[in-house]
C-alpha cells in the first residue's frame, strides 16, 4: 500500500510535536518551581549532613570569620572541634583560634555581653544548641531572609525572625535585598472583601560578594556546623550503630545454629 510522503513523516512530526509541547511544560514548571520555592520561604530545607566533613570544616570557618565575633560556642572546646573535623593542631592555631586563646578552651566571643546588650539591646545568645533548640530549617531561613528596612536601627529586618535585634552580617555576601509584596483580595467574615500583602519573592537591590548559589553553600555550610555543634557525637554514634546492628545479626545466627545444634538430639 502506498502512503502518500506527508503521512508517512506523520510519526515524526507528532514525536517533534510531543517534544516541544514537554520542553514548554519543562520550562513552565521550572519557573513555577522558582517562584513556588521563594514564596514558600517556609518550606526551605537546610538539608545538614554533619558526616560531611568538608562542609563542617568550611562552616567552621565562616563561624569564626563571620559570627564569633558576636556569639560563642561555650560548651565546645577548639581541641574537641579539631579533633573531630579532623583539623590537625597547628592549622587549628594558625587559622581559626584566636591570638592568645589556648586549644583546650572553650569557643568564647570577645564581645562583652553587657556591651552588646548596650549596642543591639539583646546579648547575641550562645549558639551551641541553637540547633537543636530551632532545627536546622529555621536556622537555613533566619541567615537566607535578612532584608533592608529602613524603619529598623539595624537599618535590616528578617522573615523568619521579625524584629530581630541582629544586624544583618551577611549582606556583604548575599547582597541587600528588599521583599517584594503580592497584595491578595479575601473574602473575610460576612462577605467583606479584605486585601491582604503577602510576600512574594526577595528582590537583590545590590549584589555581594557571592552569586546566590554560592551563599546557599555558605549557609548550608554555617547550618551543618551548628548542628554538629549541638551534638558532636552523633556522626560517631550513627558509625558505631551500624557495627552494632551488625554484631546483633551475626551474634542471633550463631545462636541459632547453636540452638539447632543443641536441641537436634532432644525429640
Ligand atoms: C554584630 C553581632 C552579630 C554577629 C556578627 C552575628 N550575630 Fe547572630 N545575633 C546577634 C544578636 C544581637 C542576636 C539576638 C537577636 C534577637 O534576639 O533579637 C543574634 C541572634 C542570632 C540567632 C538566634 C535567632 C533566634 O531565633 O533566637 C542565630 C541563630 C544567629 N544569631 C546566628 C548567627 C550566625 C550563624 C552568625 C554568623 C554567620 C551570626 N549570628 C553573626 C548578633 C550577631
Amino acid at each position: 500500500m502506498r502512503t502518500s510522503a506527508p503521512l508517512r513523516k506523520l510519526p515524526a512530526l507528532v514525536l517533534a510535536a510531543a517534544l516541544a509541547a514537554g520542553a514548554a511544560c519543562a520550562t513552565h514548571a521550572s519557573a513555577a518551581d522558582a517562584a513556588q520555592s521563594d514564596t514558600s520561604w517556609q518550606s526551605w530545607k537546610a538539608n545538614a549532613d554533619v558526616t560531611n566533613i568538608a562542609s563542617l570544616q568550611r562552616g567552621a570557618r565562616d563561624f569564626v570569620g563571620y559570627c564569633l565575633g558576636c556569639h560563642s560556642l561555650q560548651f565546645e572546646r577548639w581541641s574537641r572541634l579539631g579533633h573531630d573535623l579532623r583539623i590537625p593542631e597547628p592549622l587549628l592555631v594558625e587559622d581559626l583560634i584566636p591570638p592568645g586563646e589556648k586549644p583546650t578552651g572553650y569557643i568564647i566571643s570577645p564581645m562583652i555581653p553587657a556591651d552588646a546588650e548596650k549596642w543591639f539591646g539583646k546579648a547575641p545568645p550562645d549558639l551551641s544548641l541553637i540547633a537543636r533548640a530551632r532545627g536546622t530549617n529555621y536556622l537555613y531561613r533566619y541567615l537566607k531572609t535578612f532584608y533592608v528596612d529602613s524603619d529598623r536601627a539595624t537599618g535590616a529586618n528578617n522573615l523568619a525572625f521579625p524584629q530581630t535585634a541582629m544586624p544583618d552580617i551577611v549582606s556583604p555576601l548575599q547582597g541587600l535585598q528588599v521583599p517584594v509584596y503580592q497584595t491578595i483580595q479575601r473574602r473575610g467574615p460576612g462577605g467583606k472583601m479584605t486585601q491582604e500583602e503577602v510576600f512574594e519573592h526577595f528582590k537583590l537591590i545590590a549584589p555581594g560578594r557571592m552569586t546566590p548559589q554560592q551563599y546557599d553553600q555558605f549557609v548550608h555550610d554555617v547550618v551543618n556546623f551548628l548542628d554538629y555543634v549541638g551534638d558532636p557525637e552523633r556522626a560517631m554514634r550513627r558509625a558505631m550503630g551500624i557495627w552494632v546492628v551488625l554484631f546483633l545479626l551475626a551474634f542471633t545466627s550463631v545462636a541459632w545454629l547453636l540452638k539447632r545444634e543443641f536441641w537436634k538430639d532432644v525429640k
